[in-house]
Parts: C-alpha cells; sequence; structure tokens
C-alpha cells in the first residue's frame, strides 16, 4: 500500500459507513513490513471508538471490505499460498486438485484476464496466433479498447473535467489501471475482491514482468513470462496502487474521484444498483464515470431481484437492461434514478472478450455509457 496513495484517499471504515454511522477515517496503527514508500504488511484501523474494526495489509495489498470475517474465511487458502510453484509441480498440483476446485478456478481466472490484459506484450501470443492459423480472430486487448474508446468519449464530453485522481474498480490484472494513469498522468486505484488477480497486477507493477498459467486445453497450461513496454510501465507505475475494495460499499468519503471505469463489473456484483450509486456518490462534481457491461446476468453472482432487467419481460422495457439501465442514468427517467449522474456520451458497444482455452473465447457485445457527475 503506497503511502502517497493512502494520506491522498485517506480511506474511511467500510462498517462504520454500513451501520450509518458518521464515516471514520482509517488509521495506519501497525506496520510490519515496509518497502521504501510501500507497506507490505501492517493493519488499519478505524477511527471510531464504537466500532475500531482492523484491516490487514497483505503483500502490499490492504484489505478494506465492509464483512472482513466472511472475506477471510472464504480466500484463506489464497491468503496464504503466496509463493508461485514451479511450473511443473503446478502443474501436478492442478492434476491432483481437479476440475471445480478452488486451485482450477483461479488458474482459469488468471489465464483469462491475464490473457486479455496483457497477451498483446507476450511475444509468443503473436507466434501462437500464426501456428495456429488464427489471424486475428481472437487477439488480446478487448478490455483496454473498451477503455480507450469510453475514455475518449468522456474527454471530449467533460464540459469541465476536475483534477482529481481516478479508480478502476473491477481491474482485476490491471491493464485498464495501467492505461489510465498513462493517459491521463494522474494517480490511479485500481479495487477488486480477487486477491490471486490483485497480486499479480501489482508484481506487475513492481516487476515489470508479467508470469501466469496460460491454459492450453482442461488441466494442461503454459506458463507464460514476458516483460511490459518500458514505456508503459514507466508512464504508470509510481501513480497506481491496488487495494482490494467492494465497488458496492467503498472506503472512500464522496466526491473523491475525477474519473471512474466500471468494466464488465456492474453484473458480477450483488447489488448492481448499490454500484451505481457507488458511482455517483465517489465521483466529484463534473467527473465522468466510464460503465460497459454485457448484461450476463447470473444467480451465482446477483439474485435475481437485484438484476438490472433480464426478467420481467412483461413489463414496460421488456425485460431490456439497456433501457433499465439507461433509465436509472436518466434524471427523472424512473423511481429508483440514480441521483447526480445523466448519460454524455453512448459510444459504439464495445466487443469484449474471455479466453477459456486455445479453442474456445467467450465473445460479448459490452453496452458502453459515459456519465456525468452533475451535482
Ligand atoms: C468480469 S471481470 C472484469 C475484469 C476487467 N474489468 C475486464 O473487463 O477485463 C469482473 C471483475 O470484478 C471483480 N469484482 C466482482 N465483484 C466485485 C465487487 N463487489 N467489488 C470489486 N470488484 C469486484 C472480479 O473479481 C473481477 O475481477
Ligand atoms: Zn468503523
Amino acid at each position: 500500500m503506497r503511502l502517497e496513495l493512502f494520506e491522498l484517499l485517506r480511506p474511511i471504515c467500510p462498517v462504520c459507513r454500513l451501520a450509518g454511522r458518521p464515516p471514520a477515517v482509517l488509521g495506519l496503527e501497525v506496520i510490519e513490513r515496509q518497502r521504501e514508500n510501500d507497506v507490505e504488511e501492517g493493519l488499519l484501523r478505524c477511527g471510531e471508538q464504537a466500532c475500531r474494526h482492523e484491516f490487514p495489509i497483505l503483500d502490499g495489498v490492504p484489505l478494506i471490505v465492509p464483512q472482513l470475517r466472511e472475506y477471510v474465511r472464504g480466500w484463506i487458502e489464497r491468503i496464504r499460498s503466496r509463493e508461485a510453484f514451479s511450473e511443473a509441480v503446478e502443474s501436478l498440483l492442478g492434476d491432483c486438485c481437479g476440475a471445480g476446485t478452488s486451485f482450477e478456478d483461479e488458474r482459469q481466472r488468471l489465464s483469462s484476464y491475464a490473457w486479455d490484459h496483457w497477451g498483446d506484450q507476450d511475444p509468443q501470443e503473436a507466434r501462437d496466433a500464426e501456428a495456429a492459423g488464427d489471424h486475428g480472430q481472437a487477439a488480446p486487448g478487448s478490455v483496454q479498447r473498451l477503455l480507450t474508446s469510453g475514455l475518449e468519449a468522456g474527454l471530449a464530453a467533460a464540459s469541465a473535467l476536475p483534477a482529481g485522481p481516478a479508480v478502476d474498480m473491477g481491474c482485476a490484472v490491471g491493464r485498464t489501471t495501467f492505461e489510465l494513469a498513462s493517459q491521463l498522468e494522474r494517480p490511479v486505484l485500481g479495487i477488486d475482491l480477487d486477491l490471486s488477480m490483485l497480486r499479480l497486477a501489482r508484481q506487475i507493477r513492481d516487476g515489470g514482468e508479467v508470469c501466469y498459467p496460460r491454459r492450453r486445453v482442461g488441466l494442461a497450461y503454459d506458463r507464460r513470462s514476458f516483460s511490459i513496454s518500458p514505456q508503459l510501465r514507466e508512464a504508470s507505475a509510481s501513480r497506481i496502487d491496488f487495494w482490494c475494495c467492494d465497488a458496492t460499499v467503498l472506503p472512500f468519503a464522496g466526491e473523491q474521484f475525477a474519473i471512474a471505469s466500471s468494466l464488465n463489473l456492474l453484473d458480477c456484483v450483488a447489488s448492481p444498483i448499490s454500484h451505481l450509486r457507488e458511482i455517483a456518490r465517489c465521483l466529484q462534481r463534473h467527473g465522468c464515470g466510464i460503465v460497459a457491461s454485457p448484461y450476463d446476468w447470473s444467480a451465482a453472482a446477483t439474485p435475481v431481484e437485484a438484476w438490472l432487467g433480464g426478467h420481467s419481460q412483461r413489463g414496460a422495457g421488456r425485460g431490456s437492461s439497456a433501457q433499465l439501465v439507461r433509465d436509472l442514468l436518466t434524471p427523472g427517467a424512473h423511481p429508483a434514478a440514480v441521483e447526480g449522474l445523466r448519460i454524455v456520451a453512448e459510444p459504439p458497444q464495445g466487443g469484449w472478450q474471455v479466453r477459456l482455452h486455445e479453442r474456445a473465447v467467450m465473445q460479448y457485445r459490452s453496452d458502453l455509457l459515459v456519465v456525468e457527475k452533475t451535482t
């Protein structure tokens, strides 16, 4: 956890926020390991006497989530497994664990996201495509393209973009956090709930190297290691940090960010409407939000009652998520419309893809909206 960003953002206690208490700032109470201005292990504590909840900093990533006990119980295996194994040992462990286990789930997710986020930097990627006779049908980089078109439209539409930092919500392995920092030349915080992905993002920032298991087929993975471009690293690394936070209960006071991106996150959270409200709350006046979603609702991530569209097709919008989300982001268009946001641009929908293995890439059309904070 970088001290400059911690001091700039002054995170507040998400437990107090949920309890409706006035927001208390978190203090850095214990530092166990620190390298220069980066705290690698320590504890944050809520300053409110009635609360005093603590939040750990693990391998440089602060965990500032409202239900810490549940989070730690659910993630303890990954919290404890910190050293990467050699490729051969990892492969044997993977065969032993088999499909449907958390070990396999972690490898698959790293494979999908590291490929799309960083595959364009991997010299082996082009050679593989050539060998497979695949001429750019499924090239990595889709999330970066989505961000670029949202950002271009946002900067063109913004009447007076404020000077604050940016937040990249659901940043996964961090490519869009790097891109925001290099294009905007300001501090950017990447947040996510997946500790393994945040660790990889941080390693890329600190070492300039990407190392990830790229799935070939079944339980067979190839380890890929390559450097990212020195220009991208130089333009970004000193400005970014990665924190573990919930995008529906952000640990920040209101009006702190000039830009907030939420790329393919809306349909992954338990409460999409709370997430939209958090975007409104955390943006400064005239700040800009970039929201993209393929509306791929699943009951595993979001209870059906909380889906934005995707059900009740007999209603006025015939179950259309695109229509409902537009209504929610248009003042007065819906009883639950999100206060303080309005749509200022609708760039063409972007292709977004999730690679499963060497013969399967899921293609999505992500609905892309640029919103402005009006009040
Ligand atoms: C579908 S992925 C998209 C990742 C990346 N933005 C992209 O488009 O490639 C959604 C990401 O959001 C994260 N996520 C899910 N629920 C979250 C929440 N409540 N708060 C923050 N991040 C969350 C997941 O761990 C995952 O990395
Ligand atoms: Zn508190």
